[in-house]
Parts: C-alpha cells; structure tokens; sequence
C-alpha cells in the first residue's frame, strides 16, 4: 500500500520536480511533467518532459532528470519524485520504470501534484519482477 504522509526529507525533492515541471516542452500533449532524482549523498538533479513532433522522440521527465544526474558522473540514487497537476497522481510510465530500476533499485517513488497531494510506493511493488543485468 503507498503511503500518504510525505516525510519532511521529501520537501526538497518535491519542490525541486515542482520547479523543473515549470520547463516542461509539452506543446502537444499539454501534460506538464517535472521530476527529481535524489543521490545517496543527497544531491538533487531535476528534468521535465521534451516533446518533439515526432511524437515518440518524446522524452519523460523522469529520464530526464536520472539522464542528466548521470551525465555529471552520479551513480547512486535512492528516491524519485514525479510532480504533474492531475488528481490522480501519475506513477512513471513503463519505459521510466525501467530506466529507474536499472539506475535507482529499489529507489522510494514520490509523487505529488499542486496541491499538495502526494503518495510514496517502492520500486519493487511498481515494477515487479523485472529484467535486468542479473538476468545476462
Ligand atoms: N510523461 C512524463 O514525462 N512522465 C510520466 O511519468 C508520464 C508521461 C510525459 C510524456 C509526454 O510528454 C506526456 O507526459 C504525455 O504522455
């Protein structure tokens, strides 16, 4: 069951989708999108969605942020946060689950939309049974 609380440590990682979702590129979908990385060491990388006319080109937020923290050399990582304005909180898509597990583990997930709604799930109960490098 995900949790309702969000803990005081999530503040920041919340805030920090928040104002990366403000750079959404989303002029097809309108779904703006913001999410945050955060390293065991506690620093925090922010990403919002790309668009592109063709469409599947798109990039999520969520790839965006785990992309760029690996670009500046970060490796370990222990929560992500999804940020949109819908009322029902939007959980990562497939692909980001994917890239999520490969890079975070079993990471804590934190989604919350503008009103200050949120909810905390693991990894591993959004992405059961997954393929990865064990599996070579
Ligand atoms: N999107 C994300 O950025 N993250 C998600 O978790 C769900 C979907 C984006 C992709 C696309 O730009 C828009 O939302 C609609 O699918």
């Amino acid at each position: 069951m995900p949790e309702n609380k969000p803990s005081t440590g999530q503040k920041p990682l919340l805030d920090a989708a928040r104002s990366a979702r403000e750079n959404a590129v989303a002029p097809f979908s309108t779904f703006r999108v913001g999410a945050a990385v955060r390293t065991k060491s506690g620093k925090i990388f922010g990403g919002c969605n790309v668009e592109n006319a063709s469409y599947g080109l798109t990039i999520c937020a969520e790839r965006v942020a785990i992309f760029k923290a690996l670009s500046e050399g970060e490796r370990e990582f222990d929560a992500v946060a999804v940020v949109t304005d819908a009322d029902t909180l939007t959980p990562p898509c497939g692909a980001c689950r994917q890239i999520i597990w490969e890079f975070c583990g079993d990471a804590e997930i934190i989604l919350g939309n503008l009103r200050g709604k949120t909810e905390t799930h693991r990894m591993s109960a959004l992405f059961p049974h997954p393929f990865d490098a064990s599996n070579l």
